[in-house]
């Protein structure tokens, strides 16, 4: 059974900085958002992701990619940055003390190698995908390429709520096609997000919302087929406060 939410959040401090993230910290998201992008007549996606801290979750995306890969007909190329250059550096390195092995598949734990000193690393197929770029903040970025699809995961809550509206008017101008996103400020997200022509995508909706506030070592399938879709729809606006991945109503060619 593949695990779908079984996480090791490592916790991630520069000064008064501070970086948590896990490998493979949501499943469901990243499967959700391949199986998308699979519907589309595409060749190649470039891909962003702000925010990375120590790069966890843009090695988990590529092994994702990776291991589906058999069944997708595209191509990626990733780009990553965070505000914070030591975190950077550690992602662009890409060592990690090897227990972070301990909740992954054994199919995940083929694509990294060890190292000295009881550390492991993505194996080279995987880093030459991804390119890190220098330390800037999603709301300076501009970029001179178009992103498919733009991450920016846990780190909205890190600004104001009108530094959000910012943040995202900002990414629109280059991402044509999916905005991933989660920890926002609920009260203005569904504004920010309809005023640059995002629409949410409610596809696992629940499931991926749950993931991101489980507990490390737990194996969410189990409580899958439990899930009372009740719960968020008494929510006002629960397709914008609870959601994870919108969707360019026009889409930018
Ligand atoms: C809780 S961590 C989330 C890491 C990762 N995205 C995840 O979900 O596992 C928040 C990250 O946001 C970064 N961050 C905070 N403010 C930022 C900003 N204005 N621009 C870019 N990154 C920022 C921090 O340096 C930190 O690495």
């Amino acid at each position: 059974m593949m695990k779908q939410n079984n996480q090791l959040m490592l916790h991630i401090h520069n000064g008064n900085q501070e970086g948590d993230t896990a490998f493979f910290r949501n499943r469901y998201l990243f499967n959700t958002v391949l199986d998308i992008m699979k519907q589309r007549p595409q060749k190649k996606f470039l891909i962003f992701f702000h925010a990375c801290s120590i790069g966890a979750e843009v090695y988990s995306f590529v092994i994702h990619y990776l291991l589906q890969q058999s069944n997708l007909q595209f191509e990626i190329e990733v780009f990553a940055t965070d505000i914070n250059r030591h975190f950077l550096n550690v992602a662009q390195e890409g060592f990690y003390p090897d227990h972070i092995l301990k909740t992954m598949t054994n199919e995940e734990i083929n694509y990294f190698q060890f190292s000295e000193r009881r550390f492991v690393t993505p194996i080279d197929e995987i880093k030459q995908k991804i390119k890190f770029l220098s330390p800037v903040s999603f709301l300076d970025f501009k970029s001179s390429k178009t992103m498919d699809v733009v991450f920016l995961l846990n780190a909205l809550t890190y600004v104001a709520e009108e530094e959000q509206t910012i943040a995202i008017q900002r990414i629109a101008n280059y991402n044509s096609f999916l905005f991933c996103v989660a920890d926002v400020h609920k009260r203005t997200i569904k504004a920010d997000v309809q005023v640059n022509g995002y629409i949410p995508i409610t596809t696992n909706i629940e499931s991926i919302h749950q993931a991101w506030d489980e507990n490390s070592n737990q194996d969410l399938l189990a409580n899958e087929d439990k899930t009372n879709k009740s719960k968020f729809i008494k929510i006002p606006d629960y397709q914008y406060k609870l959601c994870s991945i919108f969707k360019k109503k026009t889409l930018i060619l």
